[in-house]
């Protein structure tokens, strides 16, 4: 069995708590654990939950607003404007240099795509819109599909798929469950529908910082990758591709990710909390 690293450390003399207990018995039998440091406090999750309503709100706006004919940049500006009011800030903004408060990624463009005055929204188009809060200094993280007029039949077939992906995905993690089990539930019900999984790219531990471990996968074998322990906040976020998983990344700003074969990409995003009763979403 493969070896992980000691997590989970109890204080010398420290009497044992119930959780203390469940999550040794994973770990001395070699599965990865997570730090303390990933369980968040009552009052944590609060301050996560509360940027979680700022988020919702901003792509609530976006929801209302989006249309043929505006700029990508005509979203970020909402997402800007919004984010501000309300006492909030994007973390998009300034991110490892990225420049824009949201990311706007339409058909083909997977993830991280940059709004853009020249960019306009066409009837047909698919669009993910990515949003990450900073409220207090709590991370909430969320990403929605518009689709723009009315759109093929195989690329609203992508936009659900990619929602019941995500769906599917928070089903399968169950308290003291694994990563893995949630990417091996995406993958099946992405495969079953014609479709590949990205690889490349994954769903994180956020709340105090914008990635924090652990990665989630949207991949994998059930019963791998770290347990999930009530306390633990993360996201999922399948990127759901019509033809290959294969991607790139648009070297002219470094930031674009594109599919290989240039077929279109759906993707949905919400941040969750792990409770004793399964997960719980900070973002609707
Ligand atoms: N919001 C993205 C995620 O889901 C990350 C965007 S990073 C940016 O993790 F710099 F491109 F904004
Ligand atoms: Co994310
Ligand atoms: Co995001």
């Amino acid at each position: 069995m493969r070896r992980h690293k000691i997590n989970w450390k109890v204080p010398k003399g420290a009497e044992l708590t119930e959780l203390d207990k469940k999550v040794l018995y994973y770990q001395d039998r070699g599965h990865l654990v997570p730090t303390r440091q990933l369980i968040k406090t009552p009052e944590q999750i609060e301050g996560i939950r509360r940027s979680g309503v700022i988020n919702t709100g901003v792509l609530d706006l976006v929801e209302k607003e989006i249309h043929a004919g505006m700029s990508t940049a005509d979203i970020d500006k909402m997402v800007y404007e919004y984010t501000k009011d309300h006492g909030a800030i994007p973390a998009c903004l300034g991110y490892e240099g990225f420049p824009k408060s949201c990311c706007t990624s339409i058909n083909e463009v997977v993830c991280h795509g940059i709004p853009n005055e020249e960019e306009i929204l066409e009837e047909g188009d698919i669009i993910n819109v990515d949003c990450t809060t900073i409220l207090d200094g709590y991370y909430a993280d969320a990403s929605r599909m518009f689709i723009i007029g009315k759109t093929t039949p195989q690329k609203e077939k992508l936009v659900r798929v990619a929602k019941e992906c995500l769906e599917i995905g928070m089903e399968a993690a169950k308290p003291y469950s694994f990563v893995g089990d949630i990417g091996h539930a995406i993958e099946k019900h992405a495969k079953k529908n014609g479709f590949s999984v990205v690889r490349d790219l994954c769903g994180h531990g956020v709340g105090l910082e914008f990635h924090e471990e652990p990665d989630v996968e949207h991949f994998g074998k059930k019963g791998t990758g770290m347990l999930l322990v009530p306390g633990m906040v993360f996201t999922i976020e399948p990127m759901i591709n019509m033809g290959t998983w294969e991607v790139f990344i648009d070297e002219e700003d470094g930031w674009t990710v594109v599919t290989e074969d240039e077929l279109p990409s759906a993707q949905w995003e919400h941040t969750f909390v792990m409770t004793e009763q399964g997960l719980e979403i900070l973002t609707h």
